[in-house]
Parts: C-alpha cells; structure tokens; sequence
C-alpha cells in the first residue's frame, strides 16, 4: 500500500506543501538556470549584449500576427504551429493569445515541449475542430490539440474548446450499431506535463474525452466548464492516468460520460467543489482490465453536486486485476436523482463477451463516504460488490441520507464487503462483519422517510 497521509485534512495538506516546496525548487531552478549559467558558466551566446532584465521580459504572440485568420473557415493550424515553435523556444515567459471574437480553425496539432520558460496560453477566442472525422485520416485519431512534455503552462482564458464531435458521434458504434467500434479524439491531451494550470476555459462537444492528463505532475483544473449533451458517446469531462497531484475545483461538467473519471497509477487527487450532469458521474477505474496492474490512491472527493448522472460516485475494478484502489475519500456530496449513488463494483465488465471469474482481483480498501445526501433514482443506493478471493475492507460510512427519488424505500447491496458506520446512515448498511462470511445479505432501509 502507499504510504497514506494520516486524514483528508492533511492530505489537503500535503499538497500545499509539496506544492509550495515544489514551486520553491522550480524558481530557485529557474533563477540559477539563467543567472548561473549566463554569469557563471558564460556560455558562447553570452556575450556582453546579455542583458538579463531583457531576457526574462514577458513576450506576447497573438496567433493573428502570425498568419491566423480566425474566421472559423480558414485552416488556422499553421499559424498556431508557428506560434508555439516561438513562444517555446523563447528564454524569458511568454504568452500566446487568441482573440476574443474569433473563431480558428485548427486540426489535430502537437505542442511539444520541453520549452525554455514558462508559458502562459491565454484562450480569449474559440477554437474548433475539423467537424469532418476524414480530417484524422492517417494522423492519430486519438489527439486534436495535444500537448506533449510541456512544463509550467498555465491554459486560460474566457474563451472556448469546441471539438465539433456531432459527426463522430453519428459514427460511433454505440449510436449505431452497423458501425465498427474505433477511438475517437481527445479534444485535449497532456501528457507528461509538470506544473500545470488550466482555469476558466470552457469545452464543449469533444469527439470523446474533453479533458486529459496522462503521467502528469503537478495539475491545477479550476473553473472550467465542459458541455455536450447526455447523449453524446464517451464524451468524459476529465480523465485522469498514471498522475500525481492533481487538483480540480470549482468546474462544471455535462457530458454523455464520466464526469471525472481516475484510472491506473494515480495518487494525490483532490476534487473540490465541482458539479456534474448530466452524465455518469465520478468514476475511479476501470482498473485491472485484462489482468492489468493498476492502483490508485489518495484520492479525495470534497463538494460536488451530482445531478441525473447514471451513477454518482464509483469505483470499478475487472477480474483478474493487479494492484489496489485504497484512501479514497467521497464527502459532501448533493445527488439529484442519481441512478446508483454509491457503487463498487469488483465485476466491472467492458467487454462485448463475458468476463470470467478470477481469482485475481484489485485490492478495495480503506473508503469512505460522509455526508453523502440526496435522491436516488433507483432503489438501491448502495452498492457494493467486492471480490470473493480479496474482499474489500475498511469501507465506512457516515452521515448517509439517500432516499429514493420515485418514492420508495432504499436499500444497500453487500458482496464481501467489510466496514463500519456511524452517525445516521439511510439506506441502512450491510457490510459482512467476519472473514468467513460469505452469503449475500439485502437489508432493507430502516423506515425513515421524510429527511
Ligand atoms: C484511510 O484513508 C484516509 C484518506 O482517505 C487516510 O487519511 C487514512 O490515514 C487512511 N487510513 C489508513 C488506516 O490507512
Ligand atoms: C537591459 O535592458 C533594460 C531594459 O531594456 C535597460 O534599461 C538596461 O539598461 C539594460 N542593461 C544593460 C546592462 O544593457
Ligand atoms: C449507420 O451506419 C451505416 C453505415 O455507416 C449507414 O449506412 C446507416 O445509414 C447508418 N444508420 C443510421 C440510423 O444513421
Ligand atoms: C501501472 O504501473 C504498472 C507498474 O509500473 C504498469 O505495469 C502498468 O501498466 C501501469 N498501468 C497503467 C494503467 O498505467
Ligand atoms: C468550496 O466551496 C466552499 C463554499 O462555497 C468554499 O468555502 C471553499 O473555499 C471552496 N473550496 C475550494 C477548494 O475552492
Ligand atoms: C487472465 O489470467 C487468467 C488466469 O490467470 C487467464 O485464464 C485469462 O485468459 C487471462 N485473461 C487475459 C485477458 O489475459
Ligand atoms: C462469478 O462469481 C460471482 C460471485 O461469486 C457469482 O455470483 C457468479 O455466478 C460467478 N460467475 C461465473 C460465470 O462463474
């Protein structure tokens, strides 16, 4: 198991430290990399012209300088091309603009990095996508606006993201069914990223993902909004991989997918303050697809209204899995007719055939729900399939009031589910109390009614 910090407060804790401490050690790198190099070490471009004040003057590139059109016609991805092939290799901060008023064009397009300073990409504009899917004929299909080792970026901005997906939406075979199944974009994509912060932009009709972080360090999301409609085919709002430290707050997220959703080797995650639906809610996993080694840990889900999403808050392993989902903490959380408030499901199946039973399994441990209140559209409010060979332990519940939308009484399904409760918790829980237990066991809720 990693190494847990001892309670969610501190957990919130230790991010600001590290963070702090993380900030102190990027500056003070900073700093020696341009004045001790230059002073120091003199390099052959140091003449007596450097002038360091000048150096780290912040640069500014509107992509309209540089051959944008921002009509919404013309192909503006040269344009943007060039401007980060500038703005990157710059030495001092620099900022890209787009403008308000303006909608550019761009197709699917890599920024790579690493650059040389920090960088700031101020969406003012709108930014759209090819809408035709043969625009990613022979590129990656996977990625439209791709970041790849980018450092020290800071995305912002009142302007807009939209991955005009109506069209690979119409293609996709969970809409119709004669088509074959292929990956849509992700509208877009940071991997390995350090030190990122990306605030008050909003997306909108992604061709699948909207938002992803793959084996990223350091991630601030605030203030964001992502939109498309509830029927629109795997359109997440954000998905979290293989990243450590990641702070998302104080968005808004409605899609036809989850809303956030947290897969393998992540840890150090904090949603705050966020509200979902529709959709299907907060997702930790799948993890452990076809006998993968996945875990997750540190997570906490602090503040978020969820309201008609399929699910609410889960966790999903499949059979046959390696690894362990432990600390994970939901608290605070308003549900409006949420169809599966609460679920854990060791079961997880994302295959067209059945998947068999193993007896591998990722490891559940340590979870806790408090102050989990609201509707649930179904009658059963909780979930909790766990595995037969590794049940799950240290489930605990507390200050739980979900009652059923449509007027009936709740209830809590357990399958090797050990844990505890305290405080008023309705549906009534049903966790198996010894090792040796191995029955299913349904209660129905205590008769309280009117909260
Ligand atoms: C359980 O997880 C919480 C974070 O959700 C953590 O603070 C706590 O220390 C963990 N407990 C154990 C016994 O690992
Ligand atoms: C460096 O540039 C600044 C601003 O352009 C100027 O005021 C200053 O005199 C320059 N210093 C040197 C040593 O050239
Ligand atoms: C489904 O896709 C097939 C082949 O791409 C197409 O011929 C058909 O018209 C589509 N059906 C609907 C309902 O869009
Ligand atoms: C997680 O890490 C393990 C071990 O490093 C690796 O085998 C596995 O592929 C990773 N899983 C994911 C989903 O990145
Ligand atoms: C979450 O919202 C509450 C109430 O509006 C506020 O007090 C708190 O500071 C917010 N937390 C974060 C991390 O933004
Ligand atoms: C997973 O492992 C089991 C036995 O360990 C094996 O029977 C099964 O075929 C494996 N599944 C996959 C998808 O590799
Ligand atoms: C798998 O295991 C579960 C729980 O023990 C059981 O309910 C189910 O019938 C099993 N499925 C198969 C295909 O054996």
């Amino acid at each position: 198991m990693g190494k847990p910090s001892s309670s969610s407060a501190s957990s919130c804790g230790s991010i600001i430290i590290l963070s702090v401490y993380y900030i102190c050690i990027c500056s003070f790198s900073n700093f020696t990399s341009v004045e001790g190099f230059d002073s120091l070490l003199r390099l052959p471009h140091s003449g007596p012209n450097t002038n360091l004040s000048l150096s780290k003057t912040k640069t500014v590139f509107y992509v309209n300088d540089y051959g944008a059109k921002g009509d919404g016609i013309h192909d503006d991805t040269k344009a943007f091309k060039d401007v980060w092939k500038l703005a990157c290799s710059q030495p001092g901060k620099a900022k890209i603009v787009t403008q308000a008023a303006k909608t550019y064009l761009v197709r699917p397009i890599t920024f790579g990095g690493p650059c040389k300073a920090k960088l700031k990409f101020r969406m003012s504009g709108t930014i759209i996508a090819p809408n035709d899917p043969s625009a990613w004929d022979s590129l990656n299909a996977q990625r439209w606006l791709y970041f790849h080792k980018v450092d020290h970026l800071t995305v912002d901005g009142s302007g807009k993201i939209d991955g005009m997906g109506q069209e690979w939406w119409a293609q996709s075979c969970k809409i119709n069914t004669t088509n074959a199944c292929r990956r849509a974009p992700t509208a877009m994509t940071f991997h390995k990223c350090k030190d990122l912060n990306v605030k008050k932009i909003t997306m909108v009709n992604s061709q699948q993902t909207h938002l992803a972080f793959t084996q990223c360090v350091q991630v601030e999301v605030s203030n964001v909004i992502v939109q498309a409609p509830g029927s629109s085919p795997n359109t997440d709002g954000i998905h979290i991989s293989s990243s450590t430290l990641v702070d998302i707050r104080e968005s808004t997220i409605g899609t036809g997918d989850d809303c956030i959703s947290i897969v393998g080797n992540s840890s150090v995650i904090q949603i705050t303050n966020i509200t979902c639906g529709p959709g299907h809610g907060i997702s930790i996993g799948s993890l452990g697809k076809s006998n993968s080694s996945a875990s997750v840990n540190d997570i906490s889900v602090d503040g978020a209204i969820l309201s008609n999403t399929e699910n609410g808050l889960r966790i999903k392993t499949c059979q046959g899995g390696f690894g362990f989902a432990t600390n994970i903490a939901f608290q605070n959380v308003w549900m409006e007719k949420v169809s599966n408030p609460i679920v854990i499901d060791q079961y997880y199946c994302d295959s067209p055939v059945e998947c068999l039973n193993q007896t591998w399994a990722i490891k559940v441990q340590n979870i806790s729900f408090v102050g989990i209140k609201g509707t649930s559209a179904t009658d059963e409010a909780i979930r909790f399939a766990c595995s037969d060979r590794f049940p799950c332990e240290m489930l605990y519940l507390e200050d739980i009031q979900l009652i059923s939308y449509n007027g009936g009484l709740t209830n809590c399904f357990c399958w090797e589910a050990q844990g505890s409760f305290s405080g008023l918790v309705f549906p009534h829980p049903c966790f198996s109390h010894g090792e040796s237990y191995l029955g299913r066991k349904v209660l129905p809720g205590s008769v309280l009614q009117s909260i």
